[in-house]
């Protein structure tokens, strides 16, 4: 079917109409016209596939350098180049800010990781009659597409693939499946089985041979993603160097996606905080392992962070007490229970690291506050727009927005915010 893309969608695919019916073209820019094949029912109309450009190719595209590109779902922009994908998420995030009343934000120059960076991937793996497949899903589809060579991976990962694959043979049943949570870690790779039925004496065995022979420095599994992680073989604490501290990695603990994406970030927190006196103190929201508090700590300031769950929080407090840093931890929800306006009198300055959904209770309570200099960091450029308005209708002034980019050949975006009072 031959269509004409208007825009590029929020899922990186090429948005066309036809006769009413949207299509999701995966591989197609603004204004091209391409031969589509349709993929599969996706919301009101089709997810589709480019076949071939036939007129006015897109002056920003670029050849892709995945053979997978068009097929796999990991990825939807290979076909964009990078100044393209830096604009068009700079203008994601100004557009989420637009519709909420923020007219004229500074922008700084978009900070995007570089190929083979990423740190932390998830893979799918099913064990079929000719044996076991492991990699990334097709796009919109429930089909593993076996994986050989990535560009987004750090090379570690890759490289344990074929070795994981084999050794998967034995573990899955007829027709099972599983997902592996892969992450480098200082130690080296730490993996987790996701969606494992519970491993016999002998599976168990197998599983800590091949954390040998891999050299990984841990192997875990969970009945699935909302079970508890157990190690199966801990042969070194994977680590992450925070602030020069080692802090020990809880199995299927939160980390930023790469090295140099957690670099941007801290350094837009770090400019954020530019001119808030040291040693004084500031609270980490969100703190997670401490990415920031830990960094922050070793800094000077006097650090409050405050996080939901418990493992990364005895593992950043630990961390924090070995180096002997500045360093106060507090187990808290912060949807149900944000910290209260009166609570954070006498802050110098607030960092706040939500999860996708924001953080509109802590939000209304930071608008209440009188806090000098917020650092707000999102992975959602939708929901930090909506958090914002509430900081701005209690005075916040909006400074400047860094946007990051730790996911490049996806729509995905995170950012850096300054505000101040
Ligand atoms: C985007 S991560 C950021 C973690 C950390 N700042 C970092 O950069 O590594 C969000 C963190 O919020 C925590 N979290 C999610 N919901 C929460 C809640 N309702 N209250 C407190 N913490 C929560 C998660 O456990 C996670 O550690």
């Amino acid at each position: 079917m031959r269509v004409t893309i208007d825009r590029l969608g929020v899922q990186g695919d090429g948005l066309a109409q036809v006769d009413g019916v949207p299509l999701f073209v995966l591989g197609a820019l603004p204004g091209e016209t391409v031969e589509a094949v349709l993929t599969a029912p996706r919301g009101d109309g089709w997810a589709a596939r480019t076949e071939t450009v036939v007129a006015d190719a897109n002056p920003d595209r670029i050849a892709p350098i995945c053979g997978l590109f068009g097929r796999c779902g990991g990825c939807s922009l290979h076909h964009l180049s990078d100044t393209a994908q830096a604009a068009l998420k700079t203008d994601r995030i100004r557009r989420a800010l637009q519709r909420q009343g923020f007219e004229s934000v500074p922008m700084r120059p978009l900070a995007m990781s570089p190929p083979a960076s990423r740190r932390r991937a998830s893979f799918a793996a099913r064990r079929t009659v000719k044996g076991v497949i492991l990699g990334f899903h097709e796009a919109a589809s429930a089909t593993i597409l076996p994986l050989e060579a990535c560009p987004l991976l750090r090379p570690a990962l890759v490289a344990a693939l074929p070795p994981l694959r084999d050794a998967l043979a034995d573990i899955l049943p007829a027709g099972g499946t599983v997902d592996l949570v892969m992450t480098e870690s200082g130690a080296g790779l730490d993996v987790a089985l996701i969606g494992l039925a519970a491993p016999t004496l002998p599976q168990r065995e197998t599983l800590a041979a091949l954390a040998d022979r891999l050299d990984l420095a841990r192997l875990a599994w969970a009945l699935d993603a909302t079970s508890p992680v157990e190690s199966l073989a801990e042969r070194r604490a994977p680590w992450l160097p925070l602030g020069g501290v080692r802090a020990i990695v809880p199995p299927g603990g939160f980390l930023q996606a790469t090295a140099e994406g957690e670099a941007a970030l801290l350094a837009g927190v770090r400019a954020a905080l530019a001119g808030v006196p040291a040693r004084a103190p500031i609270f980490d929201l969100f703190a997670g392992l401490g990415t920031f508090a830990l960094p922050l700590a070793a800094d000077g300031f006097r650090v409050t962070a405050v996080e939901g769950l418990a493992d990364p929080l005895t593992a950043l407090d630990r961390a924090a007490r070995q180096a002997m840093l500045s360093v106060t931890t507090q187990q808290r929800d912060l949807e149900r229970r944000p910290l209260l306006a009166a609570e954070l009198a006498g802050a110098a300055a607030i960092v706040i690291d939500p999860p996708r959904a924001g953080a509109k209770a802590q939000s209304q309570e930071l608008a209440a506050s009188t806090v000098p200099v917020i650092a707000a960091v999102s992975c959602n450029p939708d929901s930090f727009a909506r958090d914002a308005a509430l900081l701005a209708e209690g005075g916040y002034r909006l400074d400047w927005v860094q946007p990051v980019d730790q996911f490049r050949w996806s729509p995905h975006v995170e950012l850096v915010a300054r505000f101040s009072r």
